[in-house]
C-alpha cells in the first residue's frame, strides 16, 4: 500500500509504509514505541546528547549518502524515500558486530552503555563516508555525543581502531541499496492527515507556494531542529505542517560569477561546504555550529527565517552582504538579509511567503573575513558573543 498518503522508507534495508500516524511523531518515538527498537535511547529529547543517534542513507548524485541524524527531533514523514538504519540494523544475522561495534568492545568504549549506541551509530556513520579520518575528524564526528561514564578516550581509540575491521554489514551493498531507494524516491506531493494533524510535503516549490497561499499560518518545516524541540518540549500539536524537504529546487547550491546561491533545503554540512570553499576563514563558525547529526538535518534557510537572535549564521552572513531570496505564490523577491529583520523574532515576511534561497556574495581578495565564538563550551554550545567582520582593503588600509 502506499501512495500520495502514505510515507515509505527503508529499515534495514526493506520497505517500510507508514500510514495514518500524527505526522509530528518522531523517529524515536516510532522506533520505540512502536517498532519497539528500543536499542535507540532518549537522553535530552532535543538534538544535545546524541544518544538517540540513528543514520539516514538518501541517494546522492550516482551515489548514496550516509548521515547520523537525531532521532529525537526528527518528524517521521520526513523519512520519505530514504533507508533508516538504528543500531539494530549493524550486527550481522549471524550475530557478527558491524567494526564500530567492536572497537567499542575491544577498546572499552562503553561503560553503562546508556550512550553507546549514539556513538556507535556516530561512529557507523564516519566509516561509511570517510577512509582515512585524522584525529580532529573523529572528535567533529562524535562531538555531539555526551558520554558521562567512560571519557571520550577509549571511544576516540575505538574510532581509529574501526578501520581496521572489513565492513560485512549491515546487509545490502551501496548498489543494491541504491536500486532500492530509486524504487521509493518520492515524485509525488504528499498530504498526510491523522490526528487532527494535516501534513503537506510538496516537490515542486509552485506547489509549495500554492500550499503555504491556502495555508499561510501553517508551520514551515526543513529540518526541524528548532521545531522538533516545539514538539518535544513544547509539547505543540502543529495543526498543520508544510515541509520542504523533498522540494528538488530547493535544495540546489549554484554559483555563478556574482554569487553562490544556498537552496532553502540545503542542510548546514552542505551549505558550510560550500561557504567554507569560499571563506575558509568562517571555519570558526561552521565548526562551532552544531553537532554533526544536527547539521546533518538543519538547514542554513532554516537558520536565517527562524531569525533566532542566538543563530550563528546571521552575523556572517550579514556582514558578507548576503541577500535572502523570498517565495510565494504572487512571485519572488528578495532583499538585503540584515533588513529582513525588523524586530526581535519579526521578520518581513509577506503572507505564504517562504524564504526560497540564501544569495551570498563570492569572495573578493581586497575583502578580509573573519568570525570569532566565544562561548562557555568549544561545543554544542549557544554564543555568549559570535562577531563576524569584513573589512575592505586598499592599499594596505582599511
Ligand atoms: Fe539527546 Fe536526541 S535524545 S540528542
Ligand atoms: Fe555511560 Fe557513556 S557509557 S554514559
Amino acid at each position: 500500500m502506499h501512495g500520495e498518503r502514505t510515507i515509505r522508507f527503508l529499515l534495514d534495508g526493506e520497505v517500510h509504509t507508514v500510514a495514518g500516524l500524527s505526522p509530528t511523531t518522531t523517529v524515536l518515538e516510532y522506533l520505540r514505541e512502536r517498532l519497539r527498537r528500543c536499542g535507540t535511547k532518549e537522553g535530552c529529547a532535543e538534538g544535545d546528547c546524541g544518544a538517540c543517534t540513528v543514520v539516514l542513507a538518501e541517494l546522492a548524485g550516482h551515489g548514496i549518502r550516509y548521515r547520523a541524524i537525531n532521532a529525537c527531533i526528527r518528524l517521521l514523514p520526513t523519512l520519505d524515500g530514504k533507508a533508516l538504519f538504528t543500531v539494530e540494523s549493524l550486527a550481522s544475522a549471524d550475530g557478527d558486530l558491524h567494526p564500530a561495534q567492536r572497537a567499542m568492545v575491544e577498546c572499552h568504549g562503553s561503560q553503562c552503555g546508556f550512550c553507546t549506541p549514539g556513538f556507535v551509530m556516530s561512529l557507523f556513520a564516519l566509516y561509511r563516508t570517510t577512509r582515512n579520518p585524522g584525529d580532529e575528524d573523529c572528535r567533529q564526528a562524535l562531538s555531539g555525543n555526551l558520554c558521562r561514564c567512560t571519557g571520550y578516550r577509549p571511544i576516540l581509540a575505538a574510532a581509529r581502531r574501526m578501520y581496521e575491521y572489513p565492513d560485512d554489514g549491515p546487509g545490502m551493498r551501496d548498489a543494491e541499496l541504491r536500486e532500492r531507494l530509486l524504487s521509493i524516491r518520492v515524485t509525488v506531493e504528499k498530504r498526510l492527515n491523522a490526528a487532527g494533524q494535516t501534513w503537506i510535503a510538496p516537490v515542486t516549490a509552485a506547489g509549495l507556494a500554492q500550499a503555504l497561499a491556502s495555508r499561510p499560518d501553517a508551520t514551515i518545516l526543513a529540518g526541524g531542529t528548532d521545531i522538533g524541540l516545539w514538539v518535544t518540549k513544547e509539547h505543540e500539536d502543529l495543526p498543520e505542517v508544510v515541509y520542504l524537504g523533498n522540494v528538488a529546487e530547493l535544495a540546489a547550491i549554484t554559483a555563478t560569477d556574482g554569487h553562490l546561491e544556498i537552496g532553502a533545503a540545503v542542510n548546514l554540512t552542505d551549505a558550510f561546504t560550500a561557504l567554507l570553499a569560499e571563506y575558509p576563514d568562517l571555519g570558526e563558525m561552521t565548526r562551532r555550529f552544531a553537532s554533526p547529526p544536527i547539521c546533518n538535518a538543519g538547514t542554513l534557510g532554516g537558520n536565517v527565517a527562524n531569525g533566532s537572535p542566538i543563530g550563528d549564521s546571521m552575523p556572517a552572513l550579514i556582514c558578507l552582504g548576503a541577500t535572502v531570496v523570498l517565495q510565494n505564490a504572487d512571485g519572488t523577491r528578495s532583499l538585503p538579509l540584515e533588513d529582513f529583520y525588523l524586530d526581535y523574532m519579526k521578520k518581513d515576511l509577506r503572507p505564504g511567503e517562504f524564504v526560497a534561497a540564501i544569495r551570498i556574495p563570492r569572495a573578493r581578495p581586497e575583502r578580509v573575513v573573519r568570525c570569532y565564538k566565544i562561548a562557555k563550551r568549544f561545543d554544542q554550545d549557544i554564543s555568549a558573543v559570535c562577531g563576524a567582520f569584513a573589512v575592505e582593503m586598499a592599499a594596505g588600509r582599511v
